[in-house]
């Protein structure tokens, strides 16, 4: 009887030792945002105050209480442990394509200094009555319907003014942020500040997220944070996604002045990175995933010149231009000269498909069928400036 006392008595030490309230509760800092959308899976990515334990779970869009039963729960593994991160990526599998899913975004501290992790067992969660609520992306579906922003340079007002019926908006599929969104990566508190907490407390939880990088998200210290921020699945700014008719080619730029400019204090390496880019592209427009899609677009912040320009661009001319004039390529879609202007092909440098540049005030809403490309260019008091449509060779 005396062995039964003493084991219990140390279950139930043992218990209290598991918590501890000396660690700090994490707050939620900014988020979240989802990037990598798939028909299939994505990533719900937020940032806390403190390193902490993530986990995001997810019910049907079935009207339901969130309460109604268990939901699955999604953490962020690595080596076969959780993350006490203050950078979550809670990767979601098993989603079934064109379907709304709900979601709650949960944090815990963690004390992991030690041999053994303590947690808080305190949690922190997002609103079970105010859910986040996403759609997955469908191949199968005959049009798609996405907005284009780019050039904010951390101008959140402006964004803003631009995106505020994003998160009502039932037609529009994702969001393209194409490049500049940020002037400078400093930290990523600049980085949160400039758009991200903006962006998080309206559109960005609820629609797909597909970010360009700019050449000045090139910059500053906190530039390697970038794909902390916006993971993505080849684990570079450049990848190619299907939606609907369409396959979707996101392409890096890099800097655009030479690599030995003092601008750079010798830490630039963009010949080759564009090298070892072009490589990729090479091979990801030979993709059946690329080939068989009816409608074909780039996303590029920088786009081609008609004349010999910075080195930059030159040099993304000399080597992905050839590649995607014979990549079937029905409209490109850039920003940073701050000023709109429509290319039709030829009168780019030798483009064999139209450029759309976006000034950096407005916005450009696209739809896409299997025929034709509809770009409306729309300013940040919602007047329509520009509008073109593009058949489908
Ligand atoms: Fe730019």
């Amino acid at each position: 009887m005396k062995k039964l006392f003493l084991s219990i008595a140390l279950v139930v030490l043992g218990a209290s030792m598991a918590y501890s309230a000396e660690i700090p509760v994490p707050k939620f800092k900014c988020g979240p945002w989802v990037v990598g959308v798939t028909e299939t899976e994505m990533t719900i990515v937020w940032t806390s105050t403190e390193r902490c334990m993530g986990w995001v779970e997810v019910a049907p869009d079935d009207g339901s209480s969130f309460y109604a039963v268990e939901r699955p729960r999604y953490y962020e593994d690595f080596l076969g442990r959780h993350l006490v991160t203050k950078v979550h990526h809670v990767r979601l599998t098993g989603l079934k394509a064109g379907t709304t899913y709900r979601y709650r975004v949960y944090q815990q501290g963690v004390d992991d200094s030690g041999h053994s992790p303590v947690s808080s067992g305190k949690i922190i969660a997002s609103s079970p009555y105010d859910l986040y609520k996403i759609k997955t992306l469908d191949t199968s579906k005959s049009e798609t319907t996405f907005a284009v922003i780019n050039d904010i340079h951390g101008r959140d007002s402006i964004m803003t003014a631009l995106t505020k019926d994003f998160k009502s908006r039932k037609d529009l599929d994702f969001v393209v942020f194409n490049g500049d969104m940020a002037s400078f990566m400093g930290s990523i508190e600049d980085v949160e500040k400039d758009f991200l907490l903006r962006a998080s407390n309206s559109f960005a939880p609820h629609k797909p997220l597909v970010y360009v990088r700019g050449n000045h998200e090139t910059r500053g210290p906190g530039f390697s944070e970038f794909m902390n921020l916006f993971p993505s699945k080849t684990g570079t700014p450049s990848y190619l996604f299907r939606h609907g008719p369409a396959a979707f080619l996101v392409l890096d730029c890099g800097e655009d002045k030479p690599d030995s400019d003092m601008e750079y204090g010798g830490t630039a390496a963009y010949d080759a990175y564009r090298e070892s880019m072009a490589q990729w592209l090479a091979e990801t427009i030979e993709s059946e995933e690329y080939k068989s899609a009816p409608v074909k677009i780039v996303l590029m912040h920088i786009p081609f010149e008609k004349e010999a320009g910075w080195w930059g661009n030159n040099e993304l001319k000399r080597l992905l231009l050839p590649l995607l004039n014979k990549a079937d390529v029905d409209l490109m879609m850039s920003g940073h000269t701050h000023r709109y202007s429509f290319r039709e092909k030829g009168t780019s440098g030798g483009n064999e498909f139209p450029i759309l540049v976006n000034g950096n005030n407005d916005r450009v809403d696209v739809k896409v069928t299997t025929s034709r490309i509809e770009l409306k260019v729309i300013d940040a008091t919602g007047k329509q400036l520009h509008q073109h449509t593009i058949d489908v060779k």
